[in-house]
Parts: structure tokens; sequence; C-alpha cells
């Protein structure tokens, strides 16, 4: 399995045994009487600190060691002197890889911001706070494969290309291999996409439900966890245009099945991070306590050891979309007309009037169900009435919607007569209503945003920072 890692040499007892350790330079400071290296190669937010003695390496050798450099360190190691860590390493003999010279490496000893960061995100990495967010990102990615294979689903690999416009859930990325300099038309003078790769018009995929829901009318219980682009142009904290997204799908659930199933998987993933990111979240805590401290009192938010086990240990709030309209109509925003956009039975909820019900109202998460059919997609199950849909969305605080899903309609007729109201050209899904067509079976699913489960786990404030290299207007440097 190669070198010992940090994490690894970090619990093992000293007992003056030769050890190698490689990694990234942290710091270095100097003593009269000693030499401290603080080393990291990314296996834990920990260092190993390794020690020289004043004269044992010559200054040409010790100036190529500073912030950033590569080392490979050969020693002993012993129990630490200092009271910062159990072990240390006694250096014998020190290999640099690669310096970073001071005058040119951005990242130094010091607070930088996440605006800076995100322009040396290929370095942003090396900071205490992006490992710690990538090792969670890792942690809850593993935790999500780890419940499905456990509850009996099977991860279905649906296409990254695609020829439908799922959901109408919005602007999409056309992919094509024509020459945009010299397009070729048809007759009418259209650009004619039977010369394009595929022979039609394709798109990266805005959502992978509809394959999955082929693949639930077979397997019974599927998940999907991948890429999916949306080229809205939305430059919020909350948006990306390349995010990813998980959807299980699962035949015989109806809509209260599959609210149980969504409360359940979020609250066993978070769990996971709970009991195996502890030295990652604490340090995250304790980022967000620092920041709190320029705060005044009431904007201090919970410590997020606290707010993640509050999630985790009671159940969501769950109500209609209506009755949830009905307590904003009441609500203190609303009489004063302190929200910017109006309530009423038939409003798309807006991200004012979600924070209102989860943060001021309830304050725990919310499943919101039951909206107007003309708010969601074309695939929802009418309910009885004919005027809302069997739709369910969960909010979280400071987050908004983190899990979007719906039972879905099996009726073919229903469902054909929601596609021609909606103007999609029931040709272009002949595949999708074959389901309905041939063995349909009640079923239901639901999308949850990787990057917004982990923007709540991790306390970040902007999806930017929990992905590594974000895509967004304007941003696709790294
Ligand atoms: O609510 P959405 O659009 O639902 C769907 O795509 C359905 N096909 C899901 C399903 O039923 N299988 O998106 C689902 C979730 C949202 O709740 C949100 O967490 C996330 O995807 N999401 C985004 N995350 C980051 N950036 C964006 N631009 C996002 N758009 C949606």
């Amino acid at each position: 399995m190669g070198p010992l890692q940090i994490k690894d040499i970090l619990q093992t007892s000293p007992e003056n045994q030769s050890v190698t350790v490689k990694g990234w330079v942290r710091t270095k400071r100097e003593s009269k009487n000693a030499i401290f290296i603080a080393l990291n190669d990314g296996s834990t937010i920990h260092n190993i600190q390794a020690v020289a003695e004043p004269g044992q390496f010559s200054a040409e050798l010790l100036s190529t060691v500073t912030t950033g450099s590569c080392l490979k360190i050969t020693g002993q190691l012993v129990e630490s002197q200092g009271s910062g860590q159990a072990v240390e390493v006694k250096i014998d003999d020190i290999l640099v890889y690669g310096t970073a010279d001071p005058e040119s490496f951005p990242l130094q000893p010091k607070k930088h911001s996440l605006e800076f960061l995100r322009e040396i995100a290929h370095l942003r990495p090396r900071t205490n706070t992006f490992s710690a967010i990538l090792r969670i990102r890792h942690a809850l990615a593993f935790a999500v494969h780890q419940y499905f294979n456990d509850g009996g689903f099977f991860y279905l690999h649906t296409p990254v290309i695609t020829a439908s416009d799922a959901e109408g859930a919005g602007e999409m990325f056309r992919v094509t291999t024509l020459d945009l300099n010299k397009l070729p038309r048809t007759e009418e003078g259209a650009i004619n996409f039977k010369e394009d790769f595929f022979g039609r018009e394709a798109n990266l995929t805005v959502s992978g439900q509809l394959e999955g829901e082929l693949g639930a009318m077979a397997l019974s219980k599927i998940y999907t966890f991948g890429p999916t682009f949306r080229a809205e142009n939305s430059n919020t904290t909350r948006h990306l245009a390349e995010f990813w997204m998980i959807e299980p799908e699962m035949a015989f659930f109806e809509l209260e099945d599959n609210m149980n199933l969504a409360e359940d998987f979020v609250k066993k993933v978070i769990t996971y991070a709970l009991i195996h990111c502890k030295d990652d979240l604490n340090f995250l805590q304790n980022r967000l306590a620092e920041e709190d401290k320029n705060k005044p009192q009431n904007e201090r938010s919970i410590p997020l050891l606290e707010k993640l086990s509050f999630v985790v240990d009671n159940p969501f709030e769950r109500l209609t979309y209506t009755e949830a309209i009905e307590i904003l109509l009441k609500s203190k925003p609303h009489k004063e007309k302190k929200f910017q956009y109006p309530v009423g039975w038939g409003i798309d909820l807006s991200s004012e009037h979600e924070r209102y019900l989860v943060e001021k109202h309830f304050k725990k998460p919310v499943i919101l169900t039951n909206y107007p059919k003309e708010i969601k997609s074309f695939y929802m199950k009418l309910d009885e009435d004919g005027k809302t849909v069997r739709a369910m969305d969960v909010l979280f605080p400071g987050i908004g919607e983190i899990i979007g899903g719906s039972q879905r309609e099996e009726d073919y007729d229903k469902l054909l007569g929601r596609v021609k109201e909606v103007g999609i050209d029931p040709e272009n899904l002949w595949w999708y209503l074959e389901t309905r067509k041939f063995g349909t079976a009640p079923h239901s699913g639901f999308g949850l945003g990787f990057e917004r489960l982990v923007l709540f786990v991790t306390g970040m404030s902007n999806i930017r920072d929990v992905i590594p290299f974000p895509r967004y207007p304007k941003s696709a440097e790294f």
C-alpha cells in the first residue's frame, strides 16, 4: 500500500524506530536549540513535527525547506518533548523533492480569504480548510454508496450526454462536433443537426432521473450518483453549473415511503461524517467560531457539531405546500411587508420564504409536499384534486432546498396529457412513456444535490468552496 501516511505514523507508539515521512512543509521554525518542520501529507488535518539540531544540515539545504516545499524525511520516531503532539521525528536525513520559492508561492502560513483561495484552486487543497473539506466530501460520497448498497439499491450509470431535456430543469449545455464557423444548413436555412455527431441535437444532462426510472422499472431500487450540468446564469452561493447529484428511484414506493427514505438517508450519511470525520469537523467548527467572533451575538451560528447532531436526532417537520402558505400568510414578515416577494397560493416559494419556515418558524429541517402542479415538473403524480402533485422538497437551515423529489405519474394517459400540456414533444420521450405502457408501477424518487449536502456538513457558506474545481458563469479555469 505504499509508504506509511502521517495519519498512521501519528498513531504509532514511539520506540526510536526508523520512519520515513513524506509530505509538504506547512511551517519551519528555527530556535537556538532546534529546527522544527511541520509536515503534512493530506491524510489528516494534523501535521507531524520533525526536529533537527542546529548545524545538522547545511544552510543551503535548509534554505530550500520552506512553506510549500515537498520533503522526504527519514529519522526516528520519538516521544515528543513539546505539548502539541504525542510523537515527533528526530531527523536523520532530508531529501527535498520539490522546492517552493517563498517569493512566488502564494500560500503562506497565515489566513487567506476564501475568495483569494478560489483564484488558486490548484493549490488550495494544501490548506487546512480545503483538505478538511475534501476529506469530508470523500467520506460523504463513500457513505452514500454504503447506504444504498446496504439498502439493496443498485448503482445505475445514467448517461452524461442526452438528447432530451429531461426536466425542463434549466438551460442545457450543448454537445456538438459541428464546426461553429461553418455550420451545415438545411434547405430552410436551419442548422442541420443530422450532420452532427449523434445525428441530432445533444446536450449535457440536467438529471439522470428519467433513465433512472427505466432502471427502477427492472431492478426495483436504483440510484445514480453523477455529474449534472445546468447552464442557468445563477451567480449565487447555492448554485453551480456542474454539480453532482444523487438520485435514488424506487418501484413500489409512494410519497410517504419516499419521504421516509430521504430523511433516513440524509441522517445516516451525516451520522457517518460525525463518526468518521471528527478531527476535520472539529477543525471547521473552530474555524467558524473564529469567524463568528467578529459578529454580533445574535448573528453567531450554533456550533457545527451541535447543528449536525440536532439534524440527526430530530424528526423533520412535514407539511403540505398549502399549509406552508397559510403559515407564511400569518407570519410577521408578511404582515409587516418585509418579504421581498409576495406570498399567495400558487407562488413558487422563494428562498426568503423557505428560510422563514425552516430557520424562524420550525427551526429544523422541513419536508414540504403536494405543490401546485404548475410549478413542478410534468412527471409528478397528480393528486386527486387535480391541482397539486405528489412532490416533496426537503429544506435545510442555511441551505434552502437540499432535496427535490416526488412520486411519479404512472398512468400513461395522465402522463401523456401533462407532457403535451407543458409543450414537450411526446416523440422525444417515447421510451420514457413506454414504461407506462408495459408493466407500469407506482414509483418514486428524489435528487440530492451533493454539494449542498457538503455545504451543510462543513458549515461553509459558498458552494464554490466545497467542490475541488467549481464551474460557474465565466469560470472554468482549472
Ligand atoms: O430539484 P431538482 O432540479 O430535481 C431534479 O433534478 C429531479 N430530477 C430529482 C429527482 O427527483 N430525481 O434538483 C435536485 C437537487 C436540488 O434539491 C439541489 O440540492 C440540487 O439538486 N441542485 C443544485 N445544486 C447545485 N447547483 C445547482 N445549480 C443545482 N440545481 C439543483
